[in-house]
């Protein structure tokens, strides 16, 4: 055996003194943790691809737009709880431009980022028809979500997509849906972790189905338009970003500022829900709040419960950079697209040592390089994988964590820096010397 980069015993008594029994269902925090930790103590510098963090600058209009509304005096100001009329106008107008879909202005409501959208469509869509109390993910996903349901303590049911793609996307689905108990679908596309990009076939039947059982589909665009394999960057001109929006009534789309804008500290995206729902009445929403249409409890009883709005200022960004985009003059995408540069260099080198792509097709096509993407190891569980790489001063998520049923782990390209592709390939030839295949 050659000696690994970082001291085994380290990461051992880190990961002892962090209290983790099996570290497969170590929290991105606590690996980010340890591998902080036994950086300052080695010396040398990790390779760290377990956070799903923007590395790149914020979006120059977005900040420009927001500095001024401040100098203007907007911070005194609470926000319209509908959102700002600007920012609903152009969030519609980017659903027309990028995906190719009519949603009025009404349903485009600001919120502060995906991740409280999410909280609050559970919420409401948990609270439509006592019968159905249970979410249903399309996995593999994003752990706070599920985390989200605890907190609110609603219940939700899951199942790794991996064997079900395509045709066979619809039994499995109805196999859920058949029991009457599920109130929403939810999946993010492209898919976080494991980039998969669910396609027009999918998304219709998703769609087909949640109009057949009148579900509502949570579909989740944190990485709007970043299947790299297409050009989904031009405003009002096909391709457009796939959406189960062509194929039912019922969904809201999440769109956040985080990832295409590089704008995750601002805490801002848009929850858009459908015109049909939107007006739609409930007899659950009904009896809790006395009246009120979906989109009506949405905003002012959920939203307005939760945080009174979102921030202003972050508003104005949003809509400056929703607007750039869909007038040509900003592609958003070209800022992002690095990504995908760097996932396609991590993977040779991961493939070159003896890994495997974990998720590595859509339908037959290889899967786009991107913000994340997973990787295997033969013989070697998750977690076994996740503590190993940690010796290897390489830091990731085990799939355990996301819902998938693969071994593997996540690995996402945010963090990546130039100099760190020939790290990479040095200490991954000593790990595959290190763990011969047979
Ligand atoms: C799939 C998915 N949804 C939502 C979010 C959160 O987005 P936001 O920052 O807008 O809350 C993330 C962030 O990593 C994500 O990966």
């Amino acid at each position: 055996m050659k000696d690994t980069p970082i001291k085994q015993h380290l990461i051992d008594e880190t990961i002892e003194e962090f209290q983790i029994a099996d570290f497969s269902k170590a929290t991105i925090r606590e690996v980010k943790a340890i591998a902080a930790k036994a950086e300052a103590e080695s010396g040398i510098e990790f390779i760290k691809m377990e956070m799903g963090v923007p590395g790149l600058p914020p979006s120059a209009v977005g900040v420009k737009a927001e500095v001024e509304a401040l100098q203007k005096g907007i911070a005194s100001l609470y926000p319209d709880i509908n959102g700002l009329p600007e920012l609903k106008q152009e969030a519609s107008r980017f659903i027309k431009a990028f995906i190719n879909v009519d949603l009025k202005p009404e349903g485009c409501v600001p919120v502060t980022g995906s991740m409280q959208g999410t909280f609050a469509s559970f919420l409401t869509c948990s609270q439509c028809d006592e019968k159905k109390d249970t979410i249903l993910f399309i996995d593999p996903g994003f752990p706070v979500q599920k985390q989200q349901l605890v907190v609110m303590g609603q219940k939700y049911e899951t199942f790794d997509v991996y064997d079900f793609r395509g045709e066979k996307l619809k039994e499995k689905l109805e196999s859920y849906l058949q029991k009457g108990n599920i109130s929403a679908i939810i999946y993010s596309n492209p898919n976080n972790p494991s980039w998969i990009c669910l396609d027009d076939k999918e998304l219709r039947i998703i769609g087909e189905l949640a109009t057949q059982y009148d579900v509502i589909v949570l579909e989740d665009l944190a990485y709007f338009a970043m299947d790299f394999r297409q050009n989904l960057s031009t405003p009002f001109q096909t391709p457009y970003q796939p959406s189960v929006a062509h194929y039912t009534d019922n969904y809201i789309l999440l769109i956040s500022g985080s990832k295409a804008f590089s704008y995750a500290g601002q805490r801002i995206g848009v929850s858009c829900i459908s015109d049909k729902l939107y007006h739609r009445y409930y007899p659950g929403l009904t009896k809790r709040y006395g009246g009120g249409t979906f989109g009506t409890v949405f905003i002012h009883r959920v939203l307005y419960a939760l945080s009174s709005g979102t921030s202003h200022s972050a508003q104005f960004a949003m809509a400056a950079m929703l607007k750039a985009a869909n007038e040509g003059e900003y592609n958003f995408l070209d800022e992002v697209k690095i990504y995908g540069e760097r996932a396609k260099k991590l993977k040779e080198i991961f493939l070159r040592h003896g890994f495997h792509l974990v998720y590595d097709k859509d339908l037959g096509e290889p899967i786009a390089d991107g913000f994340y993407f997973t990787i295997g190891y033969p013989g070697m569980t998750s977690g076994e994988l996740a503590k190993e790489l940690m010796y290897y001063g390489v830091s990731a998520i085990s799939l355990v964590t996301t819902g998938s049923h693969q071994e593997g782990l996540r690995a996402c390209t945010s963090f990546i820096k130039d100099h760190q592709y020939e790290q990479l390939d040095e200490r991954m030839k000593i790990f595959k010397e290190n763990h011969p295949i047979s």
